[in-house]
Formats: structure tokens, sequence, C-alpha cells
């Protein structure tokens, strides 16, 4: 089902990708779906050292060099992880979904131990409890059995567990190619309507 006009709320962790995060931000308003962004600290940090983000910049000024046509740019609200007063931290919010990309293990410790101390974590238990999609794409390698209990404990709960795994049998040319492949996955979870990426069989 196409629902490309309810936002989704898209949450960039500090984990390694935050290419993922920014292509899928930027596909999304592509597609004419108002986005609600949630930065964490360190996922700030880790944009500026992985893509050259400035942090005393504005992520939508940012987004335009990434494919975001600026005219879709009014439809994304970006947050900090310290705005906990955020559309997105309460249940009354009705979001179409919420993304966690990239996620790191400690955003992942948290949310499966119902520990909502910023927006992130907040709003994600939300999504949990709300029973609203809620799909959260870790990065780490290799994962040790913590890692892979909060998975279980996450997906038991009812999220989509959607690690950055991007695939190859679509013979992706170029990084941006190969990052799609995941955000493709992702926009399908979504029920977004896109044509990111070749898909198996046509
Ligand atoms: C360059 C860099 C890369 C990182 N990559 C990962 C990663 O792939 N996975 C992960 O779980 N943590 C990674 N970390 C550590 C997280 O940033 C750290 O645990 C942080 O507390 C996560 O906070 P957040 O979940 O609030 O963003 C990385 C840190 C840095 C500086």
């Amino acid at each position: 089902m196409a629902r490309n006009n309810k936002t989704i709320v898209v949450a960039i962790c500090g984990a390694s990708g935050s290419v993922y995060g920014v292509r899928l931000v930027a596909a999304l308003l592509r597609e004419g779906v108002p986005v609600h962004a949630i930065l964490s600290h360190a996922g700030v940090y880790v944009l500026s050292h992985e893509m050259g983000y400035d942090p005393q910049s504005r992520f939508q000024d940012f987004l335009a060099g990434y494919g975001a046509d600026t005219k879709f740019l009014k439809n994304l609200t970006v947050f900090s992880q310290d705005d906990i007063a955020a559309p997105a931290a309460s249940g009354s919010f009705c979001h179409a979904g919420m993304v966690v990309v990239p996620c790191s293990m400690k955003t992942l410790a948290a949310v499966a131990a119902g520990y909502a101390d910023n927006l992130i974590n907040r709003a994600c238990d939300v999504s949990l409890k709300e029973k609203r999609s809620l799909i959260m794409v870790p990065r780490e390698t290799p994962l040790n059995m913590i890692h892979l209990e909060n998975m279980t404990r996450l997906a038991r709960a009812g999220a989509v567990i959607l690690p950055a795994i991007p695939s190859f049998y679509s013979f992706p040319g170029t990084l941006e190619a190969l990052v799609d492949t995941v955000v493709a996955r992702i926009l399908d979870h979504l029920g977004v309507v896109h044509n990111l990426a070749v898909r198996w069989g046509d």
C-alpha cells in the first residue's frame, strides 16, 4: 500500500554508514513523503567524518547535495536527540513508520531495554507500543551474543531488523547504487512507492 502522504521518522545514529540514512531521507523527500529526521550526537559526528557534513550547517542544505529535490525540502523537519518534546516522542503523533538508519549497537541496546533517555530511543519505544512500523538498520561486525539477543528481543517486540547488508546481484556500479540496494528494501517495508533499485525478475 502506498502511504506517500504521511510522515516517516528517520533517526540517524552514530554507526558507520551515515550514507544509508542520508540517501533514505533524500529518497523519501523525492517521493513527496514528509520526514522528521532525528540526529544523535554521535550520528552528527560520524556524518561529518564519513560525508563531510559541517555540524554548524543546516542538515537541509547538506541534503540538497545528495539528491533531495529542493522543492521537497520544506517537507523535512530536523530534530536533535535532545528534542525530547518533539512530535515523535508522543503516541498521539500518527506517523507512517520509523527507521533507525544506521542503528548503533548502543541505540539497539537502549531500545531493547526500553531505556528511553533521548528522542530516538523514546520514539522507537513509542512506535513499538503503538504498533507502528519500526525498522532498525543495525551496522556492526562481527556481532556478539548481546547484539544478537537485543535484535531478537526487538524482533519479538514487533520491530523489523533490516541490517545494512547491501546486495550485489543487480551489479550496482557505484557506491550510491550499492547503498540504494538497502535503501530500496527499507522503502519497500515502509510501503513507499519508488523505483530506486532494479528488482529481481524485472
Ligand atoms: C567513526 C565511527 C564509527 C562507528 N561505527 C559504529 C558502528 O558501525 N556500529 C556501532 O554500533 N557503533 C559505531 N560507533 C560507535 C557509536 O558512535 C557509539 O557507540 C555511540 O555512543 C552511539 O550513539 P548513538 O546510538 O546515540 O548514535 C562508531 C563511532 C565512530 C566514531
